[in-house]
């Protein structure tokens, strides 16, 4: 499919960018506070792959993080979700662990899905229906873990005390799960998921550019993505995100909605 060539090419594009550019100088600006960074490089990253994009397809519309360009506000037609570094903090800090996500929907429906892992140079990709591939090597389909067997992805702040929700809820599955890991990249969180080297990943706020291609792969392999309340995305907003295999989102479901308040 040329799409998938064509969103292939400009990744790996982007992707040599970012290595060239990473030990070098760029600026830095918070955002919203001092946990939320963009660099020129973000910024770099998303206008590169904006034009790439609209050179081949001057239809499409682009759904990026720096909103570099108008966003759409409808999920007609066929929508590019990008996040030109997801896990900023990381790239700055650690120089590792962050990607690049690129999603395509088309007309509503999720249909292609990259995460490219830009230092480890390993490319997670999905076509709906046509399945999920690391490297090339196609996913098997994932394993169906309980709460008490898996690993479990999330962002620690939402087991401190917070405004979304209850943490009483949240702090169950800390307890009763084998391990939890906070990476830092969401999309890199939920291509890990769909590749079974963690069980799952739940967070209070995402958005679209975040979850979308992560959501694909782990649909692909027969896993499932909603909210943390089981419902399904809307795309056009910030969302909490709880992914994994069936029985992963099922054991949280009951957990989060048999806690006391
Ligand atoms: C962030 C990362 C982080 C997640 C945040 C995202 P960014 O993306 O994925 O892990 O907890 O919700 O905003 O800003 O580094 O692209
Ligand atoms: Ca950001
Ligand atoms: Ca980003
Ligand atoms: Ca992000």
């Amino acid at each position: 499919m040329q799409i998938e060539l064509d969103a292939i090419d400009l990744i790996k594009r982007a992707g040599k960018y970012i290595r060239e550019k990473i030990d070098g100088s760029y600026h830095v600006e918070q955002k919203t506070g001092k946990s939320d960074l963009v660099t020129e490089i973000d910024q770099a990253v998303e206008d590169l792959l904006i034009q790439g994009i609209l050179d081949r397809y001057p239809n499409h519309h682009i759904y990026g993080e720096e909103g570099r360009i108008a966003r759409p506000d409808t999920l007609e037609g066929t929508i590019w979700f990008v996040d030109p570094i997801d896990g900023t903090m990381n790239f700055i800090r650690q120089k590792r662990m962050f990607a690049i996500s690129i999603a395509i929907m088309i007309d509503g429906e999720l249909r292609y899905g990259f995460v490219y892992d830009v230092m480890a140079d390993e490319l997670f990709h999905v076509i709906k229906g046509h399945g999920a591939y690391q490297n090339g090597i196609r996913l098997p389909q994932i394993e169906e873990r309980s709460v008490k067997e898996a690993i479990i992805c999330m962002n620690a702040t939402w087991v401190t005390p917070n405004r979304r929700i209850n943490t009483d809820r949240l702090a169950p599955l800390v307890r009763h799960a084998v391990g939890v890991r906070a990476i830092g990249a969401a999309s890199l969180e939920l291509a890990w998921t769909a590749a079974g080297r963690v069980d799952g990943y739940i967070t209070m706020r995402n958005m679209p550019w975040d979850y979308a291609a992560g959501q694909l792969l782990i649909e692909e392999v027969g896993g499932r993505v909603g909210t943390i309340t089981g419902e399904s995305m809307s795309f056009l907003e910030q969302t909490s995100v709880l992914a994994g295999s069936q029985t992963f989102v099922e054991d949280v479901l009951t957990f989060v909605q048999t806690q006391e308040d």
